[in-house]
């Protein structure tokens, strides 16, 4: 895999006299398989994947709950609550799917080349949703502490547009990603 960070493409590394020399993968001793079983004993992967996409579907619920509440009926703890939650819930999220999901795919579909130019694109929305998330977080909790002096009309602009983003995602993971992860946990059974 080569989709940045958390599989580099090339390693750099810069010696003393300022020499840099660059490791390609295909130098690298290859990382061994991942096998479903090893990732889940009692719980197959594609219901992990489904578990963490319906926490994202919640969090959406939510904040599409806040985005609907403004600007004067939200409940200001509810709303603060939700708000620390959403950077937790993303990045777990994120780490199951680029620890396990993305690898056991690239492992398995190696040929399926469309297949690379789709995890690159899931990573970067990763990448993005977790720093929006940061700033909706921030806008959350300082519009709580203003309270209705504060521009509620551009969060819940932020809101919607953090939310419809995020179903996008999620549609196009279950869609795309789910069967074949499926299919995989199928052919483990065998
Ligand atoms: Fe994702």
């Amino acid at each position: 895999m080569t989709f940045l960070p958390q599989f580099p493409s090339e390693d750099r590394r810069e010696h003393d006299d300022g020499a840099v020399v660059v490791i390609h993968p295909a130098a690298k001793r290859p990382a061994p398989p991942v096998s479903a079983s090893a990732v889940a004993p009692d719980l197959s992967v594609t219901a992990l994947l489904r578990r963490q996409l319906a926490c994202q579907r919640e969090l959406c619920r939510s904040l599409e709950a806040i985005a609907d509440a403004l600007p004067d009926n939200l409940d200001t703890q509810h709303t603060l609550h939700v708000a620390r939650s959403i950077g937790a819930t993303i990045r777990k999220a994120h780490h199951f799917e680029e620890n396990t999901i993305f690898p056991l795919l690239s492992q398995h579909f190696e040929k399926r080349p469309e297949l690379f130019g789709t995890l690159q694109r899931l990573h970067y929305e990763h990448w993005e949703d977790e720093s929006f998330a940061d700033e909706l977080c921030e806008k959350l909790t300082d519009y709580v502490r203003r309270g209705e002096s504060s521009d509620a009309e551009a969060l819940g602009y932020m809101l919607r547009g953090f939310f419809e983003g995020l179903r996008r995602h999620l549609a196009f993971e279950e869609e795309h990603v789910v069967p074949l992860i499926a299919e995989l946990d199928r052919s483990n059974e065998r």
